[in-house]
């Protein structure tokens, strides 16, 4: 991996962690791959070890498939785990049920997502026991089929191990199955050091949603399955759905050149270190309030309107969101002069 300062330049650029470029290994892996001819649609000699490598990575058999986005990913493998008279749980800031159109929904054939709070973007154990039991039972009601986590969250903060098993042994206990967002996997296992394997399936999650592209990738995501039961029609989902690349040998060169030696991790870590320096910075300012800990590679601040005015004249790109709410994500290509620049900007206007 490159040094984040060897791409840094005049952009301070925050919007997302989809603005920057993909890692230079997994644009080489491409050409790489791009000689001679192998058999289509997953087939060939590289997605077999795709499933053979990502097997030995997360230490149990699995089965992965390419997707071109993370909505792909997650509608399409919650379709699967779901009857379309299904409820899926989240928490009220998911993804899935913020800003993905409903494709649960569509894909699901009717699958309903359902918020079940909790703090930080999290769902909490206690909450989904609720919502189950307050779910009713007969032909009336929806019936509770799965929970989804967003590992980071969708905030920004990082349910720790206990908290997944938590969730997990809750649906568990309850018949739901479990799903896992991880449009941001990597950042969340690079700050909580803990193996793949105990952050997945060891921990109860049987379907996995594996972000590439924020991280580094080109136009590729992943599901991962632990537990083949679990979505045992997906091939034919993601048929329907036109998720079955036919030169599936240019996703699995990007999937098998992002986790060959630790890059995944190396490229979380340093996007998480970027949103460590911001948050490490905030301290030595007026106070901020933080709409979660600053836990992977993402921080929310609410902010006056003539401060992200000012933010913005000096150049700072970021999202604003209703509320008030500021949101600056790091790029696992950002340097640590954008974080500096940002708490320079900040401490002017504040
Ligand atoms: C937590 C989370 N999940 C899923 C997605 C969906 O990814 P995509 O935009 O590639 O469909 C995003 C994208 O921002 C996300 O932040």
């Amino acid at each position: 991996m490159q040094d984040g300062s060897a791409f840094a330049s005049a952009t301070i650029d925050f919007r997302s962690d989809n603005t920057g470029r993909a890692a230079p290994e997994l644009v080489a892996a491409l050409a790489a791959a791009n000689e001679g001819t192998d058999a289509s649609y997953g087939g060939d000699q590289l997605t077999a070890r795709v499933q053979q490598r990502f097997s030995e990575l997360f230490e149990t058999k699995v089965a992965v498939y390419p997707v071109a986005t993370g909505t792909a990913a997650n509608a399409i493998a919650l379709a699967a785990m779901s009857p379309p008279w299904g409820a899926v749980y989240c928490a009220p800031e998911a993804h899935v049920t913020q800003s993905e159109a409903n494709a649960t929904g569509f894909f699901g054939g009717g699958a309903k997502l359902t918020a079940v709070a909790g703090a930080h973007g999290k769902l909490a154990a206690e909450a989904l026991a609720a919502a189950i039991a307050n779910a009713g039972t007969g032909t009336h009601k929806s019936q509770p089929a799965v929970v989804t986590m967003t590992q980071a969250t969708d905030l920004g903060a990082v349910y720790t191990l206990e908290e997944v098993r938590g969730v997990a042994k809750m649906a568990k206990a309850h018949g739901l199955k479990v799903h896992m967002d991880g449009a941001r996997f990597a950042n969340a296992l690079a700050r909580l050091g803990c193996s793949p394997a105990e952050l997945t399936w060891k921990s109860g999650v049987d379907a996995l949603s594996f972000g590439v592209t924020k991280n580094g990738g080109l136009l590729c995501d992943a599901i991962i399955v632990f537990t083949p039961d679990a979505a045992p029609a997906l091939p034919i989902h993601l048929r329907r759905a036109g998720q079955v690349w036919s030169k599936m040998r240019f996703a699995a060169a990007q999937l098998l050149a992002y986790v060959e030696d630790g890059l995944w991790l190396r490229m979380a870590a340093r996007a998480n270190a970027v949103a460590a320096r911001i948050a490490a910075g905030l301290g030595e300012l007026p106070r901020i309030e933080r709409l979660a800990p600053v836990e992977a590679n993402e921080v929310f601040l609410r902010l006056p309107g003539p401060v992200m005015d000012g933010l913005e004249r000096d150049g700072i790109r970021f999202f604003r969101r209703p509320g008030g709410v500021a949101r600056f994500v790091c790029r696992f290509d950002a340097g640590e002069d954008e974080a500096d620049a940002l708490l320079s900007s900040l401490r002017r206007h504040l």
